[in-house]
């Protein structure tokens, strides 16, 4: 790979086979289940822009509050000259204001999405000429190599983790992710990460459940996404949307409920659904600050500053190695 500030791009391949054999395994499974990584085809992409315009859905505006409100503290934490690393396209204005903060030396994007990766890289090279451009098409929940950054010469490496996208892990699955973002890191490194608060139950409910439906269609979407891609017969219609918190658990839960007892084909295999059986299609986890501080040093990192809101809607933790 070499240097360059027109934007560099590595295709690592994501498995995209794997989703037939995910949605056969999920399927087969008792009870039922999906991964939320298959929720964003190019509809879903939009659907999930759509939600973050909602009034009920406070994530992503506070979060953006807060980066704006406190970029200057967390660029003069991370210092100047950093590897910035970003799980996700990047394509948010989050990411601008960070990168105009801290000008790091360069910035890598890594997202499953190649043409979300294209888009961004292009314009955040146009927007930041002196900012080495590198995107990386790689599945990073599933693996966090990345190779050829050594070329790089910078002070440190930094991940930018936003979005609260770490809720959509399991608790376990978020300190195996967070043990395998260090070694990424590396000595010396950092991790900035975007983590939705506990708060009261009703505002969690409103934000998975809005008024205009829009989180429905990105739920039932998912069904479409199967019915083209994998061949499959499953009628939408006969679906319905469900979030609910669980408050033991500490996480929102999407599922998608049968409305009748039907059987369902995909790519030549059947499967069953009683009435009012659920496939889980998303976990969306909250934690309060001292919970994600303990988890992240359950993962070897040294909890540092958190920023939150004035209502506690949203933290952003910054971790260091
Ligand atoms: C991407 N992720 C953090 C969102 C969330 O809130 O868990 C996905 C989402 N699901 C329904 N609405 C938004």
């Amino acid at each position: 790979m070499s240097i360059s500030h027109s934007p560099t791009f590595v295709d690592l391949h994501p498995a995209a086979d794997r989703f037939l054999d995910d949605v056969l395994s999920g399927l087969a499974s008792n009870p039922k289940s999906l991964s939320p990584k298959y929720f964003y085809d190019a509809r879903g992409s939009v659907l999930f822009e759509a939600i973050c315009e909602l009034p009920e859905y406070y994530p992503t505006r506070t979060e953006l509050a807060l980066m704006r409100g406190h970029v200057a503290a967390m660029a003069a934490s991370l210092g100047p000259d950093c590897l910035l690393i970003e799980f996700g396209s990047g394509a948010g204005i989050k990411t601008e204001v960070l990168l105009q903060a801290m000008r790091p030396a360069a910035y890598v994007a890594v997202d499953i999405s190649s043409d979300a990766l294209h888009a961004a890289a292009d314009r955040h090279a146009a927007r930041f000429p002196g900012v080495a451009m590198i995107a990386v098409c790689a599945d990073y929940m599933q693996s966090l190599e990345i190779p050829g950054l050594s070329p790089y010469a910078t002070s440190r490496r930094v991940i930018y983790f936003p979005g609260s996208t770490i809720g959509n892990l399991t608790p376990e699955e978020a300190r195996s992710f967070l043990r395998d973002a260090r070694l990424l890191a590396g000595p010396g490194g950092a991790m900035l990460v975007g983590v939705d608060l506990k708060k009261d139950p009703a505002v969690l409910h409103a934000a998975y459940n809005d008024s205009q439906g829009v989180t429905a269609a990105f739920n039932l979407n998912l069904l479409t996404r199967i019915n083209r891609e994998l061949g499959a017969d499953f009628d939408p219609a006969q679906f319905c949307h469900v979030a609910f918190y669980d408050a033991a658990a500490g996480r929102i839960e999407m599922h998608l409920e049968s409305r009748c007892a039907q059987t369902v084909s995909v790519a030549g295999c059947r499967f069953v659904f009683a009435a009012g059986e659920r496939l889980h299609t998303e976990n969306s986890c909250k934690y309060s600050i001292d919970e994600f501080r303990q988890l992240a040093q359950s993962a070897g990192f040294r909890a540092r500053e958190v920023w939150s809101d004035p209502q506690q809607y949203f933290a952003v933790h910054l971790l260091e190695i």
